[in-house]
């Protein structure tokens, strides 16, 4: 049985990492983020209760700690307004426990967002206009402030002024309204007060639990295909959600990851922009995007749909070492008659199975599909996979043969009991 488990998304994000994440957080100890930040949206239903997270790790409603790890970059006024939310429904958040090297968003970053999307002519990404971008960038040009930084007024002060007149010259040149330092320092001086008590070493704590023989799980947010090295570039995130960004994001060796389960929906989705090989423009997209609620959790925008992508989900299955597939929405599907899964792609005349590099060849994949029969039952109360409908249980079956992955669970509605367990992971 697994000690350390990562819960990645394997295709452009909105899987239901949240609710596998918080299904499998009765069992772990600690549920910790490695990457991004509230560009992410995780739904979560139990008790007959919904809940929206952002920057909490969805572990927030059962694990005994949840951590907000190094490689996040966190909006301190988005994560008190979560804190508040939560407790507005009666879920303590003292468990929180936020990295000292995480980067700090503010509100700059968020203008520039906005500013980097305006300029671009061809190319926009459809970001979620949340600061994510920015953030990395002064990450990686080594003039971002960290949590660390942040609690200390002084450090603030001296790192916010320094950033405060560099972006002011930006906005200038762009003929944008420039930001004043003192209202900034004192307003977010009070959010850092308010953070003060939850920022530590996070890695440290990590490590030391290890000793203590607790159960780990680590979220991933946003899914393989935004990842900046291995998705679809330019039309990805700015982090790496790959599950190998976990030992950095989180400040924990290679050697201690057991299992990597890769979150699947049983058919694609995607937000912004950006070429979707087996993207479904008419009646049956609609319908999948009406009973899939197919709309994002942080900008409303209506998510595009396609068929399941194998090809997609094969690329992430290696670039991330999937050990699981969690399919997630099966019950979406009910009541489609002919169900098509995407095997291969014809690039140019020739059949391939990879992901091409280029978004231009990417654009040009067209999806060779393989068809099977749909099913009519109602499966959202189903609890033993065996009771599913036959041609259910052949649909998973063959997801797991092409992209050669077991499935290890089924997940038939959004409820926390609507989860179907192939194979126990903890
Ligand atoms: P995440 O970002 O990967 O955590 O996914 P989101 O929460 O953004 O999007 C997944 C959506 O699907 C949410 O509205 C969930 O409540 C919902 N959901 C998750 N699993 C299932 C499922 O098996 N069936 C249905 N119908 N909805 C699901
Ligand atoms: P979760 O964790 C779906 C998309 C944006 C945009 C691109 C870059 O809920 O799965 P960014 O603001 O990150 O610079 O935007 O990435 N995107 C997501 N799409 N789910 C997410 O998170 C996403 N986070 C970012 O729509 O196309
Ligand atoms: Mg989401």
């Amino acid at each position: 049985m697994a000690k350390t488990v990562v819960v990645v998304g394997t295709q452009w994000g909105d899987e239901g990492k949240g609710k596998i994440t918080e299904y499998l957080s009765s069992k772990a100890n600690y549920v910790i983020r490695y990457q991004g930040g509230n560009n992410a949206g995780h739904t979560i239903e139990f008790n007959n209760e919904q809940f929206k997270l952002k920057l909490i790790p969805s572990g927030i409603f059962q694990a005994e700690k949840v951590i907000l790890g190094n490689g996040m970059v966190i909006d301190p006024k988005s994560l008190i307004e979560e804190m508040k939310y939560l407790n507005s429904k009666n879920i303590v958040t003292n468990s929180i426990r936020i990295s000292n090297r995480a980067h700090v968003i503010l509100p700059y970053h968020i203008k520039l967002d906005e500013l980097l999307e305006e300029l671009k002519i061809d190319q926009k990404i459809g970001t979620t206009k949340k600061g994510i971008g920015p953030a990395y960038i002064d990450k990686y040009s080594r003039t971002g402030i960290r949590m660390g930084d942040f609690i200390d007024p002084e450090l603030f002060r001296e790192k916010l002024a320094f950033q405060v007149n560099e972006k002011n010259e930006l906005f200038k040149a762009h003929n944008k309204k420039l930001f004043d330092f003192n209202e900034i320092y004192v307003e977010y001086k009070n959010y850092a007060e308010i953070l003060k008590q939850f920022v530590t070493d996070t890695s440290y704590e990590i490590d030391i639990a290890l000793e203590n023989g607790k159960k780990l799980l680590f979220e991933g947010a946003q899914g393989v295909m935004l990842d900046i090295d291995h998705g679809t570039y330019p039309y990805v995130t700015s982090s790496n959600p790959s599950a190998g960004a976990v030992t950095i994001g989180a400040g924990i060796g290679p050697t201690l990851i057991d299992e990597v389960v890769g979150v699947v929906k049983a058919y694609s989705t995607r937000v912004g922009e950006g070429a979707l090989p087996t993207e479904l423009d008419g009646e049956i997209g609609e319908y999948i995007r009406k009973v899939g609620r197919e709309y994002g959790t942080v900008t409303g925008r209506a998510r595009r749909v396609g068929w399941f992508d194998a090809v997609i989900v094969s690329h992430t299955r290696r670039v991330s070492g999937l050990t699981g597939l969690s399919i997630n929405l099966l019950d979406v599907l009910t009541g489609i008659d002919k169900i098509k899964l995407c095997v291969a792609y014809k690039l140019d005349g020739e059949e391939i199975h990879y992901v091409p590099s280029t978004i231009k060849e990417f654009a040009r994949c067209k999806p060779v599909y393989l068809e099977m029969e749909g099913w009519k039952e109602d499966i959202t109360k189903v609890k033993k996979f065996e009771d599913l409908p036959i041609n259910a249980i052949n649909y998973v079956k063959k997801i797991a043969e092409i992209t050669k992955v077991d499935v290890v669970m089924v997940s038939v509605g959004p409820d926390r009991e609507q989860t179907i367990i192939l194979k126990e992971i903890y």
